[in-house]
């Protein structure tokens, strides 16, 4: 079964398409497709919504037809069995250009469409045959999901396909969400994040004390917000009696605030997660949403996954970051197909 993916719920368009033959072997991935507005958005420090809509516009036929090009399919009436597309959530006009496309051209090739949650999307680029783990040893269930990424910060316990259980989310920021504000303070562009990991390499994690929201929480829920707050309040009672132009410009103040930042989210993560798969006793565990990207994080889950004996899965980052790899995967292995009618854009869709 051959599918087309298509992504635009933000900033990012992407189609690919995958094959597959069973659920319980990973899909192939035989063309993935991207373009990103994301440097128009760093100039206005972050998303305008109606601005991602009409880049979306720009971006969508052309990846389509790169996708289907570079899978060496035809590209007026391509042998594929569905489209799979994201339905939410996500911006409601960037949404919708990824659905109507896919509407016209399901009535057109006279195909399903699978609609695709975004946020099963990040969990499900982890069955990507593109992720090399694949080669050595099989998910297996039941897992933890962490889905950690500029809207979502959600701890997610898999009994099988399909059968998912949110046990934990955040109340407030999400972990990217508070990579992106912070970096904001310090002066960085949108989003701060691989920035933030970049600085946080040359800096001193033990140079500022900052708190780690919830860590005695007897539950599996994040707050990040009171983290910005903590960084704003260091960055007020200036220390140093530089201007604010001089914070943002001394790389030395900059890398060791980054460094603190990452520690702090990081450390949240990995106890939350760690205490999440120790009580649900799971065999796997399954990082997903731009955030799994962060090195720091991806080492700390390494050594700790191998300390508990439990099989880690991180997609590579450029199928973590927002894709339509992802996408067509997760419409491969829950497989709901509908008529083009019956699509609609649900922007605030969760789980
Ligand atoms: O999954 P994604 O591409 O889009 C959403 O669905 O939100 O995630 C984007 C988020 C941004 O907040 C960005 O700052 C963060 O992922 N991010 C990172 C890294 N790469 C992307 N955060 C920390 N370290 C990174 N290396
Ligand atoms: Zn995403």
């Amino acid at each position: 079964m051959k599918i087309l993916g298509i992504e635009t719920s933000c900033d990012e368009t992407g189609a690919a398409i995958i094959a597959g033959i069973t659920r319980d072997q990973p899909v192939r991935l035989l063309s993935n497709s991207l373009a990103t507005s994301l440097e128009s958005h760093a100039v206005t420090g972050g998303i305008i919504p109606e601005n991602a809509a009409r880049e979306q516009l720009k971006y969508i036929l052309p990846v389509i037809n790169e996708a289907l090009k570079k899978a060496e399919l035809d590209v007026k009436k391509p042998a594929i069995d569905a489209i799979a597309v994201t339905y939410g959530p996500g911006l409601i006009g960037s949404l919708l250009v990824g659905i109507e496309t896919a509407k016209t051209l399901s009535y057109l090739w006279d195909i399903p469409i699978i609609p695709v949650n975004h946020l099963y999307g990040h969990i499900y680029a982890n069955w990507l045959m593109a992720n090399s783990k694949w080669q050595l040893e099989a998910i297996s269930f039941p897992a933890i999901a962490l889905v950690v990424s500029g809207g979502h910060t959600d701890l997610v316990l898999l009994k099988n396909h399909g059968n998912l259980e949110v046990i934990g989310g955040t109340r407030d920021d999400a972990a990217g969400e508070a990579f992106d504000k912070i970096g904001r303070l310090i002066g960085l562009a949108y989003p701060a994040g691989p920035a933030i990991s970049k600085l946080a390499a040359k800096g001193n994690s033990k140079a500022f004390t900052l708190p780690r929201p919830m860590w005695d929480s007897k539950n599996f829920d994040f707050s990040f917000s009171g983290l910005k707050t903590s960084v704003l309040n260091l960055i007020k009672k200036n220390e140093w009696n530089f201007s604010i132009n001089e914070i943002k410009h001394n790389e030395k103040l900059i890398a060791d605030i980054s460094a603190c930042v990452q520690r702090a989210i990081v450390d949240v993560l990995i106890l939350k997660t760690m205490q999440a798969v120790s009580k649900y006793q799971v065999k796997s565990l399954l990082l997903g949403g731009g955030v799994a990207a962060n090195e720091l994080l991806k080492k700390e889950f390494t050594f700790r996954s191998l300390d508990l004996g439990i099989k880690l899965f991180i997609p590579p980052s450029y199928l973590c970051t927002d894709n339509a790899a992802m996408i067509a995967s997760a419409g491969f292995y829950n497989n709901k197909k509908k008529s083009w009618k019956e699509v609609n854009a649900d922007p605030e869709l969760y789980y």
